[in-house]
């Protein structure tokens, strides 16, 4: 398969794990003779600094030539500590997600046995966890009509029957994929908005006869998250709750730092770590590279290259057996390895499957 991929590295510890990610990505394309080309493309800070704009339109003139953006970090502490600035990194995300039309940002709930004592769950609780979570990423009160001033503000948590209806799409077919359980989150109790989406989904059920639908309050489905992660399968809900919803969900884990992400929609889909941009990290090779890694394993996937993505995945699991390991996660009494030594050491494996 020809593979054009745009890649994002942005800031912090981006382009150190972006360099992993593109190494590995190499490797299999190389394995399983796929013909793969890289474009580079600025944004967030890096951007703001060298053109005014976090994702300038030369960079989303390469994501919309590339099959897939493969897509690391944004953000910088002399943005967070200036209210006054006029552009900021996450701009460039915003912007990212609605020129593309990423309405469907996908990230997955699961665990590694390694890390598992690294839960603030019990072991028993969080142990075989494992769900996805389907967030609307371009609509509500994210991209709504705003407004403030001094004295009020408000916020839109605006939503359309067809962009309901796609979201909802998505998430049925995954459950289709998976133990066909879905359970839609929402505030129906309060919000017109969640009312609307709780009506389209009743609409939709029967047509995935399979799959079991039940619908849970977003702060019941909080609570149940911690209480009982393995209750659920697929989890489909709009933009704002996803995005508190998929902290808790990567945090129970015990795994921030392995979890990947995808978002598809209209355009371009962008494959990303769930992690940030580890400022205080930049330049010392220690930021640990797997979940970017497993960004281009949910790449592959995403064109039912399976036996790619499952082949970054034994990499991934191997490496974690062997203890080659960030500091972070290493065991007590190995050395801790570094972003590059990690990345190498996966080119290495899968060069000799
Ligand atoms: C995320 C992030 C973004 C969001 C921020 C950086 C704008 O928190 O991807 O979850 O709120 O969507
Ligand atoms: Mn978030």
């Amino acid at each position: 398969m020809d593979l054009k991929i745009a890649v994002l590295a942005g800031d912090g510890i981006g382009p150190e794990i972006s360099k992993q990610g593109v190494a590995v990505m190499n490797a299999v394309c190389k394995k399983f003779g796929h013909n793969v080309v890289f474009t580079d493309a600025i944004c967030g800070a890096d951007a703001i600094d060298k053109v005014g704009d976090p994702f300038p339109e030369e960079t989303f003139q390469v994501c919309m030539d590339a099959d897939a953006v493969l897509f690391s970090a944004v953000g910088d502490p002399k943005f967070d500590n200036n209210p006054t600035a006029k552009v900021r990194p996450e701009q460039g995300l915003l912007a990212m997600r609605k020129k593309l039309g990423l309405f469907a940002n996908i990230r997955p709930v699961e665990t590694f046995d390694c890390l598992i004592h690294k839960s603030p769950l019990k072991e028993e609780l969080v142990k075989g966890a494992d769900f996805i979570c389907i967030r609307e990423l371009t609509g509500g009160m994210y991209f709504g009509e705003k407004y403030q001033d001094n004295e009020k503000a408000y916020d839109t948590n605006f939503y359309t029957r067809p962009e309901i209806e796609r979201i909802l799409k998505v998430a049925f077919e995954y459950a289709m994929k998976r133990n066909k359980h879905l359970t839609v989150v929402d505030k129906a109790n309060v919000l017109a908005s969640s009312r609307l989406w709780r009506q389209i989904a009743k609409e939709m059920a029967p047509s995935y006869p399979e799959v079991t639908t039940d619908y849970m309050y977003v702060d019941n489905a909080a609570m149940r998250m911690i209480q009982e992660p393995k209750f659920f399968d697929v989890m489909v809900t709009e933009n704002t709750f996803g995005d508190i919803l998929t902290d808790e969900g990567s945090c129970i884990t015990g795994s921030m730092g392995l979890l990947p992400s995808a978002s598809t929609g209209e355009h371009t889909p962008v494959f990303e770590p769930i992690h940030g941009s580890w400022p205080q990290a930049k330049g010392l090779d220690i930021a640990n590279p797997l979940a970017q890694i497993l960004s281009v394993a949910m790449l592959f996937e995403y064109f039912d290259l399976k036996a790619e993505g499952t082949l970054i995945r034994k990499a991934v699991n191997a490496s974690l057996d062997a203890n080659i390991r960030t500091a972070e996660i290493q065991v007590e009494g190995v050395r801790p390895y570094k972003c590059s030594e990690v990345g190498k050491w996966i080119v290495d494996w899968i060069e000799q499957q």
